[in-house]
């Protein structure tokens, strides 16, 4: 096991991963949290549904390449039950998480990438219309849905958090969403925190993982917001287990 099981903060190969052309490299400890989150919430919540509908509004692509930095992740997070939901050599978005662990789940997906927008076409999901996700979720209809996912890079920036956290507020009454963002560790991203997590309100479920183990250049951060959530301890246990295992080895070292 590494020490530092970082990731790099842009693929070394170019703007993405070999034809991906992503932001960030797929398999981060965001993605890996997102997972964890998953992978208990969805059968929780068709268990208390009957049924899950999910809207995916920043989809992405249905899976990735599984890299070599990926799986050292992997390694780390082997007990849960995220990890033992994977199978094969490719790493799942999550809404492709959500239906390994909820076969008879229904997806309505949309990405603004034309490219990873046409990978989904075939895959048994519904489109939406719009491309924008961000314009889908201000006239999603609530009770359409069980689950929304909303993990778009940029929901941390403020101009962006001001016009979307309003519509997140409108639709949590009424059921249930995933919100992901990433925190950079500076001064100005900690003073928008406070007031990020002051406008959304009350969230059932906070977690966060750091970018990586030595002197995390950001926190990849996950809430669970809704009306009527049910128990969701046994997350909050495997994120912490994970990060123990990720950060104490890093918090005290004896080199001999
Ligand atoms: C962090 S990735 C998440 C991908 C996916 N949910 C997953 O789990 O792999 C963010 C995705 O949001 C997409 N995106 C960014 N801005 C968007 C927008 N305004 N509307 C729709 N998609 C957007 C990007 O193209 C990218 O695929």
């Amino acid at each position: 096991m590494t020490l530092h099981a970082s990731w790099t903060w842009r693929s070394k190969d170019g703007p993405g991963p070999a034809g991906q052309r992503l932001r960030y490299e797929p398999g981060s400890w965001g993605d890996v949290l997102k997972g964890l989150v998953i992978a208990h919430l969805a059968p929780v919540l068709r268990a208390q549904h009957g049924q899950l509908r999910v809207a995916d509004l920043f989809a992405g692509a249905p899976d990735y390449p599984c890299e070599r930095a990926t799986r050292e992740r992997l390694a780390m997070a082997a007990e849960t039950r995220f990890a033992r939901t994977l199978t094969g050599d490719r790493f799942p978005s999550t809404a492709t998480l959500v239906r390994a662990s909820v076969p008879d789940a229904t997806l309505t997906v949309t990405d603004r990438d034309p490219e990873r927008r046409a990978l989904w076409f075939g895959q048994g999901v519904t489109l939406f219309d719009e491309d924008d996700g961000y314009t889908a979720l201000e006239s999603l209809e609530p009770s359409a849905f069980e689950l929304v996912l909303v993990d778009p890079y940029d929901l941390a920036e403020p101009s962006r958090s001001a016009t979307a956290l309003p519509a997140v507020r409108r639709l949590a009454q009424r059921t249930t969403l995933l919100l992901y963002a990433y925190w950079k560790s500076t001064a100005a991203a900690f003073a928008h925190h406070v007031a990020f997590a002051h406008a959304l309100g009350p969230c059932g479920l906070v977690v966060r993982l750091p970018s990586d183990a030595l002197l995390p250049r950001g926190w990849h951060e996950v809430r669970v917001l809704g009306p009527a959530l049910p128990p969701l301890d046994a997350i909050v246990a495997e994120v912490r287990d994970v990060a123990a295992r990720l950060l104490l080895p890093a918090c005290a070292t004896v080199l001999r």
